[in-house]
This record gives structure tokens, sequence and C-alpha cells, in this order.
């Protein structure tokens, strides 16, 4: 519950009003005034254009959705009424980067008339934040006739593109959001993922993406001519972009805006333009760390499937189980405990079981364990990405994993983009991507569905994140984009930039379970191809960087019992946090997170770069003042790089208070890990 004093320190401005006009041009502006969006009917084709502080960020950029059974957006068109006002609200998070989200913005919904003067049946709703802006396509139509959305017009003009950088990865392609981040000019893109970012010559930061995607096709962008970005949606099997029925609600399309790289990262446009929780009472979401039987497999030290390396085992698990007691971990991962790993598992979609196991693997034995240590079980899903084999046993399998207390399902989608396989109405085995409507459909079918078992989600190769978790708060986590296990493989390994460039562009769409924490960085040898290309500080440092309500240990533990003192950062930090900062950072290069622990004093500090070293300078301001804390500081030792010296780690303790400062010095492809624990 929102705590009283906060409710009376928001305040709900719905100052609304309607006009019945002839503009041709109608803007909102931010609350703070600096983000101005207009909106033209001019030449009777539908267009939107952005400045921030005066200077324009995008140029006049097309709107609209052209239809099968209707004309849409390509025909004359113009603004016939408008709506406009202001919100400004705070709401509570179950979990999350804050406790407490300011809702303030200004809004405009806008209808519109055919050349005709005929009402058109979509109509446009736009919120207008201090730090960017967010806009929706809204029809009307009868219950019993089908719309199907063939194109999306939606552009994003930008002014130099030749000079404006950006991060992205190639979207409707085989690895899905598996790709390393390319930092190029923006004239160099093709076809992208959302979220990709970019910093214009002007200095102005801006990031693309798409908030509270529910029964609608995810938006890509295509570089059609230079420096135009259109919106592609993903298509169905049949390619169609969208097929419902009756009133239709789009994604938000939204656009962060900030003057520096940290307003981004300090930014809650996402969150605040999705529904609020539909669930209810939610405690039994359940923040937490956990280890796993997981990385062995990745190493091929184990495997999934049956046979002498057989990771899950009971006896493993129960030796898992007792290391997680014994260390203050919530939950101990187990892959490859079900039926249907044996052979090529990639190709075993409609083969799993998810409610039997192996005969070596025992649940009611493990879970009874568990339950004796306090620790729970985490269970595992994996499709191989068919879904309709999922969706058949989805019920009995949740109903299993609660009967043995588990509160946490890990999901995977591993299939190849495209390659997604459901079975139709007409048992026709239909080819899809993992972003598609009813791909898109199936991932929140599974949320609602856990959540009457009160189980959380954490869904590995899932559709990219808009912000669902505000409204379903058991969607606890999830991968969509390349993670530690890449490391593993060497294929090839993440480079020294990729979490940084995560920060500034996945990061951003929510919380991501990266599975941080390797402490043996190089399991074959420092010149191996299949190694960590970091320090070891900065996998410590990646559990405040990187945020998730839920965070791995991901290494094996025996790699943690020989270096105790290391692991005691891992043991101490919290996945969920009172408050959160971006202190500093430049895209792509490196970034200062200090969070605060939730309904607790202490803070903590992480900062991470690229396969630069640098010294970051940074106030502890953010401590409250007149309290004394004692850092305690895991930092890049003076010689560590991360090719040929990553474990190189100073641990230091020193007092500070709110007026100090730190100087952090990173080593290349370093970090600092920082506890401010209050005395
Ligand atoms: C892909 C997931 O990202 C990974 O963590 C998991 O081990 C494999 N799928 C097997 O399910
Ligand atoms: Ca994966």
């Amino acid at each position: 519950m929102l705590n009283p004093k906060i409710m009376v320190g928001c305040l709900l401005l719905a100052a609304s009003f309607t006009s019945v006009s002839f503009a041709k041009n109608v803007k909102v502006t931010s609350p703070n005034k600096a983000l101005v969006v207009e909106i033209s009917d001019e030449g009777d084709v539908l267009s939107y254009q952005v400045s921030l502080n005066g200077q324009r960020i995008l140029k006049p950029s097309k709107l609209g959705l052209l239809f099968r059974e209707k004309a849409g957006f390509a025909q004359p068109l113009s603004i016939a009424k408008t709506q406009s006002g202001q919100l400004d609200t705070t709401w509570e998070q179950p979990w999350g980067e804050r406790k407490f989200v300011r809702d303030h913005h200004n809004y405009l919904m806008i209808s519109l008339k055919t050349g005709d003067n005929q009402d058109f049946d979509v109509s446009m709703h736009f919120k207008v934040f201090d730090d960017g802006f967010g806009f929706r396509y809204e029809g009307q139509g009868s219950a019993s006739e089908e719309v199907a959305v063939i194109d999306d017009l939606t552009e994003f003009v930008f002014e130099s593109p030749e000079q404006t950088q950006s991060l992205w990865i190639p979207s409707r392609a085989w690895n899905r959001y598996e790709f390393l981040y390319e930092n190029t000019s923006m004239d160099k893109i093709d076809r992208v993922h959302t979220p990709a970012t970019f910093k214009l010559p002007t200095g102005e930061h801006i990031s693309i993406h798409e908030a509270a995607l529910v029964n609608f096709a995810a938006m890509t962008l295509d570089q059609q001519r230079t420096g135009t970005l259109k919106s592609d949606l993903t298509p169905r099997f049949d390619g169609l972009k969208v097929l419902t029925k009756g009133d239709f609600k789009s994604s938000w399309r939204t656009v962060q805006v900030s003057k520096d790289a940290v307003g981004l990262l300090n930014s809650d446009l996402i969150l605040n333009l999705n529904e609020p929780n539909k669930l209810g009472d939610v405690s039994w979401v359940e923040p937490g760390k956990y280890i796993g039987i997981w990385w062995g497999m990745h190493l091929d030290v184990n495997t999934w499937g049956s046979g002498p390396k057989h990771g899950a085992t009971t006896e493993r698990t129960k030796e898992y189980l007792d290391f997680a007691a014994k260390y203050g971990f919530d939950g101990v991962l187990v892959e490859g405990w079900n039926l249907g790993w044996d052979g090529s598992w990639f190709d075993n979609g409609d083969v799993f079981s998810f409610t039997q196991s192996y005969d070596d693997f025992d649940l009611s034995a493990v879970s009874t364990h568990a339950k004796s240590k306090g620790v729970r079980l985490v269970g595992h899903h994996e499709t191989s990405g068919s879904i309709s084999n999922y969706e058949a046993q989805m019920e009995e399998a949740y109903a299993l994993y609660q009967k043995h207390g588990v509160r946490q399902v890990k999901t995977g989608y591993v299939a190849d983009g495209g390659n997604i396989k459901r079975i139709d109405e007409k048992g026709i085995a239909r080819k899809e991507w993992h972003d598609s409507q009813l791909v898109i459909n199936h991932y929140l079918h599974s949320i609602q569905r856990a959540a009457e078992y009160q189980i959380s989600i954490n869904t590995h190769e899932p559709i990219k994140d808009t912000g669902l978790r505000r409204t379903y708060p058991n969607w606890i986590s999830r991968e969509g984009a390349r993670g530690q296990e890449f490391n593993a493989w060497g294929s090839p390994p993440n480079d020294p930039a990729h979490t940084v460039e995560l920060v500034y562009t996945r990061m951003l769409s929510g919380p991501m379970d990266f599975t941080p924490g390797i402490f043996n960085l190089a399991f074959e040898g420092l010149d191996a191809e299949n190694r960590v290309q970091t320090t070891l500080a900065k996998q410590l440092a990646l559990y405040v960087v990187l945020y998730s309500p839920i965070q791995m240990a991901a290494d094996l533990i025996e790699h943690y019992e020989q270096n105790l003192p290391a692991f005691q950062f891992i043991q101490d930090v919290p996945t969920d946090w009172q408050q959160s900062r971006a202190l500093a950072g430049e895209l792509g290069q490196y970034v200062v997170f200090a969070r605060q622990q939730r309904d607790s004093q202490d803070w903590f500090l992480g900062a991470i770069t690229d396969d630069k070293k640098r010294r970051v300078e940074v106030s502890l301001d953010f401590l409250p003042p007149g309290a004394v804390f004692e850092a305690q500081i895991y930092q890049d030792g003076k010689d560590a790089n991360w090719r040929d010296n990553p474990y190189d780690l100073d641990i230091i303790k020193r007092q500070v208070k709110h007026s100090d400062s730190l100087t952090l010095n990173l080593a290349s492809s370093g970090g600092v890990a920082i506890r401010f624990k209050a005395l």
C-alpha cells in the first residue's frame, strides 16, 4: 500500500479540457516545459516533431497504421478534436529499482477526421514527461469484426545521422536479441531491435523503445532513407502484423530523452506507461539471490541429459541446497531435471515433459531437503521453442512445482529467430518469430497462468521487456540479450564493452537475468577463447549495475569457496532497492550506479568500464548527511587488467560520510563494488 504521507504529497492535477478546433498544429510539452512534441496534420498527413530546450531532436516524422480491411492513415486525415491535461501521482512498486515512482506528465488525446469529414476510427494518445514521451494508436471496432494491421507508418527522423552515435543490435535475425552491440554512426543502421540508443551531435541522448506490448507485434526500426527509422512490426506466420477484433491499442512507442547519458538511466518512462498491478496481493513474489546447477552444463563439465555427467542429480542438488543455506542464498536452480534432454535438446521441443523427472532426480526428496534448509528450489522449463507442447502441460507443471514449494520458474525458448513452433487450431504447425503477436501472447499467457499458482517467471529467450512487470509483478526477470553464458562457449565471448552497452540499451527496458559472479574467469586458461573478458572486481560490480530483483551467483560453488573474501560482497548485496541513481557515465563507455537497499540505511555502489581503464571521481552526497558509513570497497588492484591480470582485487575498508568523495580507479574492463554499511 502507498504510504499515506506520500499520498498527501502527490497532487493529482486533472486539469483537462476539451476543445473543438481546426488546428493544424497542436503541442504538448513536458511538465518542466523543456520537451515539446508538436503534432501536425499539414498536407492532410499526420506527423510529429520534437525539441528539447529549444533544440530540435526529431524532424517531422510520419504517424499511422495501415489495415487490410479498411483505409488507414494513407488517406487524407486531419485533426478533429483534442483533449489535454496533466497528471501527477506517485505509485509504489512491490519490488524494483525504487520503491516509489512519480508519474508526472501532460497528455493529449487527438481524434481525427477523414477527407470527407467523417470520424476516423483510430485516435492518438500522447503523454509527455520530463524524461521522454510516448504515443499510441487506439482503434475502435466491432467485437465481431476482424481488424488486421498490415503496416505501421510511424517514423523517427533524425537531423544528422552521420554525426549521431548509435548503439544497436540487428532485429529479425537468427540469434534473437543475443548479439554483441554495434556502436556506429546512425547511418550504418539497417533494421534494429529496441531499445536503440542515440547520442546527437548536439549532445542530447535519445532511446527509442515501446511500452506495454500486449496483443500486438513488436516494433523494430528499419532505416529507410538515411536518417529515417520506420517502425517495422514483426510479422505473424501469415504475413499480417496484427490480427485482432474490436477495440485495440498499440503498445506505446516511447522516446526517452535526456541532455546527458545518465539521464536515460534514471528514467521511469517505460514503467509509467504501463498499467498498475493487476494481480493484487503479490507478497508471494520473492526477490532474492540464487545459485544453480547450470554453469557446469555450459562448461561441458555436466550435461542436461542423462548419463555419467548428468548435472541434475538428487545428490548434487542437496549439496547445492546446503551451500545455499550456509551462505544465505534464497534458491537453487536445477536445469536438466525433467525428461526430454537426451540427444540434441535444441530439437526436442515436442518431447519435453514438464512433470516427469529423470530417475536420478527425486523432486520430493530435494524439495523436502530444501524446506528443511529454508531454501527454495528454483524451477526450470526449457521449451526449445515449442510453445504448444508447453501450453498443453502448463497447468500441471505449475501445480507440481507449487506443491513442492517452488516460487520461481526459469523458462527457456531456445530456437533460432523465426523458428518458434506453434500448432494452430487446425493442427497445422506454424513457424513464428519470438516477437510476433501470437508468441507475445504466449509469453503473457505463461505469466498469467503461473500467477494462479503463485509462481514468478524468469523468461529466457523472451519477448523484450516493455515494462509489463508493473502490471504483472510475477514477471520477475528475463534474459533478452547476450548473457554470461556466451563466455562459457566463447562463440565469441562478450567483449569488454558489452555490459556497459547493455546498461544504455537493453537495461532501459527492465531487469535482466544476466547471471553475473563468475570467479573462475578463465576455466580453460587466460588465452582460451571461452573466458570472461572482465576483471573479478567488475563481476562483483555487475550486481549493482545490472538491475534484477533476482540475481544468480552463476559460478560452480567450489569456485566461491576458493575465494571467500570476494564472495562476501555477493552475500551482502541485496536485490531489492529503496532508490537507485545513475551518478556518472558516458554512452557505451562506463557507468556508476548508487542504490539504497530497500528498508535499510545501507547503500551500494557499482561502477564498470569498457576496455579503457579510467579514473572517476564520485561525490558521496547521495549518503544522508549526519550519518557515518563503513565503505567496504572491492576494487581492481593496481596492476589489474582483464587480459592477463583479472584476479588482482583489493578489498579495503574506510569510514566515509555525505561530504566525502571517492576516486574510483577502474582497470581495463574493470570495476568497483562498494557496500556502505551504516554505523
Ligand atoms: C538458454 C538459457 O539462456 C540458459 O540459461 C539455459 O541454460 C539454456 N537455455 C537451457 O535451458
Ligand atoms: Ca539464452
